[in-house]
């Protein structure tokens, strides 16, 4: 069975399954941190390299302050809790997105994280916080102009490859399969230029909910699609033959 690489997942309906209970939403963040756990030891056991989540938009910081506040503790108690287990079981931690914007503590601990778990091989996990896929595309289009108005690239020199290499998560395989929780069938500016082949996947799950029987499915799923790629069937048989 063909495992995919690299998994991107949005987490969504934490609030929805909150308020099915009559929760505040923060309790449905708390419950989708467990779901994390389960998600990344998913993606140990079934050998998926590497693991992308959205933790947090760009756009999130718009929501209520109360809101906004609670999400910022949990994500510091979880770095402060997790990252030792994480760290025993081979997994690599990465964050992408406009860290500036988050309060000195967390940046901080988002760096030890990062420097501590630098040489794990086993599971490249990325959480994309305070990240839109528009401005990581703005931000390698600035770094470009930038290299050209120095004189150390020519415009011309600008090609896929280039632009590519100057975008989030550059050194990873792009992500083979995109997850979303929670009903919803958008991507919401999570990886646009990495998910241009990407296969998508969606599920009426709140993400609080998700367990291993619903990852398997996706998996299931991702197996039996024909990737091409802009290529015929008959060009994509081609190629495994000869592969
Ligand atoms: C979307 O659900 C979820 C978020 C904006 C936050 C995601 C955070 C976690 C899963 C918690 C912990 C994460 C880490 C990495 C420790 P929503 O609030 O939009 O749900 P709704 O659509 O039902 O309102």
């Amino acid at each position: 069975m063909t495992i995919p690489r690299h998994l991107a997942v949005i987490m969504d309906g934490n609030g929805r399954w909150a308020a099915r209970r009559r929760r505040p939403r923060i309790i449905g963040h708390r419950a989708g941190a467990r779901a994390v756990n389960l998600c990344i030891d998913f993606c140990l056991e079934r050998g998926i390299a590497a693991l992308t989540l959205f933790a947090f938009s760009s756009e999130n910081w718009g929501r209520p302050e109360e809101e906004v506040g609670a999400l910022m503790k949990l994500f510091l108690n979880a770095l402060e809790r997790e990252v030792v287990e994480l760290h025993r079981r081979g997994v690599r931690v990465r964050f992408i997105g406009e860290r500036g914007r988050f309060g000195a503590q967390i940046r901080e601990r988002m760096q030890a994280a990062e420097a501590q778990t630098a040489g794990n091989t086993r599971l490249a996990l990325n959480i994309a916080a305070s990240y839109g896929g528009r401005q990581d595309i703005a931000a390698a289009a600035r770094s470009l102009a930038h290299d050209v108005a120095e004189g150390r690239i020519q415009p011309d020199d600008i090609d896929e490859a280039l632009f590519a290499s100057r975008v989030a998560l550059a050194d990873l395989p792009p992500p083979d399969l995109f997850i979303r929780t929670g009903g919803d069938t958008r991507i919401s500016n999570f990886l646009l230029w990495q998910l241009a082949y990407t296969e998508l996947w969606f599920t009426d799950t709140l993400w609080p909910e998700l367990d291993a029987a619903t990852l398997s499915l996706a998996l299931d799923d991702f197996a039996r699609r024909e990737r091409r790629f802009g290529l015929t069937g008959d060009q994509v048989a081609d190629l495994e033959t000869s592969a």
